[in-house]
């Protein structure tokens, strides 16, 4: 019998595909079985300094918890996405840029990229950047962010990339974190038209946190902005006379290549470190598999440069392999909702990923923004972030391919540094739904709450047994929460945080997140976080915030708030405190829905019970579970009785 919900591997990609069902059983049996061997000649696709001989050396156990990859190797991230494509494809495209205004686009090639990495390079020396010393990067979609990137790499900085939708608070608290004392920005971004004052938002960052002594500033939009004598730099007038040469720095595989922040349960956002070797060769090897990449095809990777995605397929994996890579820096429907699949066939895009909540968003107009575009160009679809609904897969397979193009689902996290869990084109059917089959080297398993493995077809949370090669390496100066975070819920395993079922074929299907992170379009968000600013404001005394089902954004935040006595609640002072959480974190944490709550539901230790706030939330009132064990249950009848109000 055949099942109408799979999709099979065509013949044709079998056939043209890196790996095909054979190999990929054969890479799994070898990854597990001889790792060391393994992963030793796959690594060959690096260009080394120093090819390494130590190759796996991990534990994840508490006595002698180690990850560490090709710890002797030796090698230059910059070199391996820029230097090596040189002697071959100096006039590729490297990055196409494809402006908010559809009116503005270009190009760098191989060569060009070459040189303007290797100059700012030179002003980043100048100004006193060097190996080791973070480099906080707040700019938007354009090929100067890849370039303050890769530059930082060459010469052995460590950049923090902070997406430009954070606020001032946002930036301040990453820049305290991690020490920089070097910051690169941009005059202004560009977003559905509207311009998002970057350069202020540094300025207003940097008088609540003090050590930053260099702000280089990027023009983009030409906008007037006041600069500070002895702290700011333009980078048009430093660049002037730099030279375009500067030799890659070379590092050990283990040194520290990048920090990115992401929200956690509790407390502040964490600093995800991630080292040189495990994470390039990580990230080009998915690359390759996941996209059937070949060198030279035109990439569409959707997502902003401040989030992993973008650091890992828009510019590190995707450069690795030789890519000519797109960065976009508008959205999905400005000027209207037929924009993406214009820039497809602008730009001859060949493979393309994205976010479900932008399908689900564009899918909601109808097919004929899409029909009105050819996308005869594309040949493979991607997705990541979220769970995708059938529903989505579906019209992305249909009406985007028209039935010719496999859809990868990728899942994977800032932690995962690339894809774990995904399709190969040429090796796996497709169920709409699934992110299918763990890679190579990605050893899963289900457990229980208790920690008991789960056999077959189960539904529990998502662990890893084994080191993969772009795991993060620590949390960023607290290598006691890496640990406690990650190894400590369930001992000797990495916990995702996700919950996830596997069906008789052995497929998982991620069924969300099991902790109080939430995932808005795609984004990650502490609900702590939310609640922090909330309680900052000062009419409020207490929050909590939970996620609930949202049909665009997968999950929509929804705020408890408890006013200070005497304050009188009204709508005007619900929108209020969304601008005040906008203007605290950034306007991807404001809350969808503000409910006052007179008192919140609590143990008797004083504890929230966000299972029944969750419930409320999600309108499912008939199942709000045992109440008794609260200090006052007449709060959940008030709560109910007040739901949406
Ligand atoms: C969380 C990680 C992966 C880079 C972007 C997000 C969820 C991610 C999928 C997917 C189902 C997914 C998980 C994960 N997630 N991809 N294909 N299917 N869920 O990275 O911000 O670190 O978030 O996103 O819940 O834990 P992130």
């Amino acid at each position: 019998m055949t099942d109408p919900d799979l999709y099979p591997v065509s013949a044709a990609w079998a056939e043209r595909a890196h790996m095909d069902a054979a190999a990929y059983d054969a890479a799994r049996i070898a990854a597990r079985d001889t790792p060391d061997a393994f992963w030793a000649e796959q690594a060959k696709r690096l260009d080394w300094i120093t090819a390494p001989t130590i190759i796996k050396d991990v534990s994840f156990h508490k006595d002698d918890f180690r990850i560490r990859w090709f710890a002797d190797g030796v090698l230059n991230v910059c070199f391996n996405c820029v230097d090596r494509h040189l002697p071959e494809r100096a006039d590729q495209t490297a990055i196409v840029w494809e402006g908010d205004d559809p009116a503005q686009s270009g190009q760098l090639t191989y060569a060009e990229l070459h040189r303007e990495v290797c100059r700012m390079a030179n002003v980043l020396k100048a100004l006193g950047v060097g190996k080791g010393d973070r480099v906080t990067i707040y700019l938007p979609m354009i090929p100067a962010a890849a370039v303050a990137m890769l530059a930082c790499a060459r010469i052995g900085a460590v950049h923090s990339v902070v997406f430009g939708g954070f606020s001032p608070d946002s930036i301040a608290g990453r820049i305290e974190d991690c020490g920089s004392r070097f910051v690169i920005t941009a005059d202004e971004g560009l977003r559905a038209g509207k311009r998002i004052p970057l350069k202020a938002n540094v300025d207003a960052a940097l008088e609540k946190v003090a050590g930053v002594e260099t702000v280089l500033i990027i023009s983009h939009t030409h906008a007037d902005v006041p600069m500070i004598a002895g702290r700011d730099v333009r980078y048009g007038e430093a660049k002037h006379g730099v030279s375009d040469d500067c030799p890659c720095e070379p590092m050990g595989a283990e040194d520290p290549l990048f920090i990115l922040y992401t929200s956690g349960s509790t407390g502040k956002p964490k600093g995800v470190l991630h080292t040189t070797g495990g994470y390039l060769f990580w990230v080009s090897y998915t690359h390759e598999l996941v996209f059937d990449y070949r060198p030279g095809e035109v990439f569409w990777c959707t997502a902003d440069v401040g989030w992993v995605t973008g650091h890992s397929y828009v510019v590190y994996g995707a450069l690795a392999n030789a890519a000519t890579t797109l960065m976009f820096e508008g959205v999905p429907n400005y000027p209207d909702n037929r924009r993406f699949w214009q820039v497809v066939d602008k730009h001859k895009v060949e493979i393309f990923y994205t976010a479900p909540t932008a399908l689900r968003a564009l899918m909601r107009d109808g097919d004929e923004p899409v029909k009105a575009s050819s996308r005869a160009s594309l040949r493979l679809l991607g997705t990541v972030g979220e769970p995708i609904n059938p529903e989505a897969w579906r019209w992305y397979h249909e009406v985007v391919g028209e039935g010719r193009l496999p859809i990868i689902d990728t899942w994977w996290q800032t932690e995962t540094g690339g894809a774990l869990i995904a399709p190969l084109p040429g090796a796996t059917d497709l169920k709409p739904g699934s992110a299918t089959k763990p890679l190579p080297g990605v050893e899963l398993e289900l457990v229980d709450a208790e920690g008991g493995v789960l056999d077959g077809a189960a539904s529990g949370n998502l662990c890893i047994t084994d080191s993969w090669p772009g795991q993060m390496r620590t949390v960023w100066g607290d290598h006691q929460r890496f640990f406690d975070t990650y190894f400590s819920t369930y001992p000797g395993k990495y916990f995702t945080g996700d919950g996830c079922r596997r069906d008789k074929d052995g497929y998982y299907w991620i069924t969300g997140r099991v902790d109080d992170v939430i995932n808005v379009s795609g984004h990650r968000m502490g609900t702590a976080e939310v609640e922090s600013a909330l309680v900052l404001h000062d009419v409020v005394a207490e929050a909590a915030v939970v996620g609930f089902p949202h049909d665009i954004k997968g999950q929509g935040i929804y705020a408890y708030v408890t006013l200070n006595a005497g304050v009188e609640p009204h709508d005007d002072l619900k929108a209020a405190l969304v601008a005040h959480v906008r203007k605290e974190i950034g306007p991807i944490a404001a809350p969808d829905s503000i409910q006052w709550a007179p008192g919140l539901p609590k143990t008797r230790s004083g504890k929230i019970m966000r299972r029944i706030l969750r419930k409320i939330a999600e309108n499912d009132l008939g199942s709000l579970g045992d109440t008794s064990t609260l200090a006052d249950p007449s709060v959940v009848d008030d709560l109910v009785r007040n739901r949406g109000s």
